[in-house]
């Protein structure tokens, strides 16, 4: 990762302890357009929108990956028309916006399953990961047909088949075996997890890898999430005491201040 140049974080977030990686739910796209009278194709516009701006956030503030769930397996549900368009998006998204982030040094990948994307899509999203694969300033981990559960269900049948063939013996598999089979293979855990548009669930995202994610909600639709709706999400985040279920090691001022008095 590039040295970070932090003058533009907000003065009372502590450089120190911002989350590595930020995972998102893009939640209310098409509630901000059904609001407006707009199809809710506009809301999915929208919303790339807002997730680039994001994305630059997040390099100018020193937040090195950021993973973003642009399609579930569930997703496939919607109207034909409506899948249609956001595969079309994304492909477009992909051609269009490649040349810009190759400039300001995004790496992109993907996880999910891609065997049910066209073959258009799949290639451009095989050409975006070799051409940014160097790029260092910020990392875009996208989400396509993506499914926490689908993805676990793969990786305990790859463990299998190991075992099977002889070449993995089944008192080895451990949590970090099991990890080496994930889409997410190699990559730090989410420190943060934001959702928008008033939703509580997790939705099937990342479920093996947030264990121990901090979860940070939001009424705000996702079109309109902008910085300082992130800088919000920071502060919380900040102020959260994550223990990983160990004991706090500070002792609390409060208790220093009873005792000492
Ligand atoms: C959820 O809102 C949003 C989506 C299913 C699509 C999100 C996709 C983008 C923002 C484009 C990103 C593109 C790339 C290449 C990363 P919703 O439709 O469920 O909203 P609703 O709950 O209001 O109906």
């Amino acid at each position: 990762m590039s040295s970070q140049d932090f003058s533009s974080l907000p003065k009372n977030l502590d450089p120190t302890r911002l989350p590595s990686h930020i995972a998102i739910i893009m939640d209310g796209n098409g509630r901000w357009a059904t609001r407006r009278g707009l199809p809710r194709f506009a809301g999915h516009r929208k919303g790339a929108n807002a997730l680039k701006e994001l994305l630059r956030c997040c390099k100018d503030w020193g937040i090195p990956t950021l993973t973003a769930y642009a399609f579930s397996t569930e997703n496939w549900n919607r109207p034909r028309s409506e899948v249609q368009f956001l595969m079309n998006l994304f492909e477009q998204l992909l051609c269009h916006e490649l040349a810009e982030m190759q400039r300001e040094g995004v790496k992109i990948t993907f996880i999910g399953d891609v065997s049910s994307l066209s073959a258009s899509l799949r290639q451009e999203m095989q050409r975006t990961v070799q051409e940014t694969a160097c790029n260092s300033a910020v990392h875009l981990n996208v989400a396509i047909n993506y499914g926490s559960r689908h993805e676990l269900v793969t990786a305990c049948r790859q463990l299998a088949q190991q075992v099977q063939q002889g070449t993995l013996d089944a008192s080895d598999i451990d949590a970090s075996r099991l990890e080496e089979q994930l889409y997410t293979a190699g990559m730090p855990d989410p420190d943060l997890l934001i959702r928008t548009s008033g939703e509580m669930r997790l939705s099937n995202y990342l479920l093996w890898q947030m264990a121990y994610t901090e979860l940070y909600f939001t009424d705000v639709l996702f079109p309109d999430f902008d910085r300082s709706m992130l800088h919000d999400a920071l502060v919380q985040y900040q102020n959260r005491d994550r223990r990983f279920g160990k004991i706090a090691l500070t002792v609390p001022q409060t208790l220093v201040n009873a005792v000492s008095n």
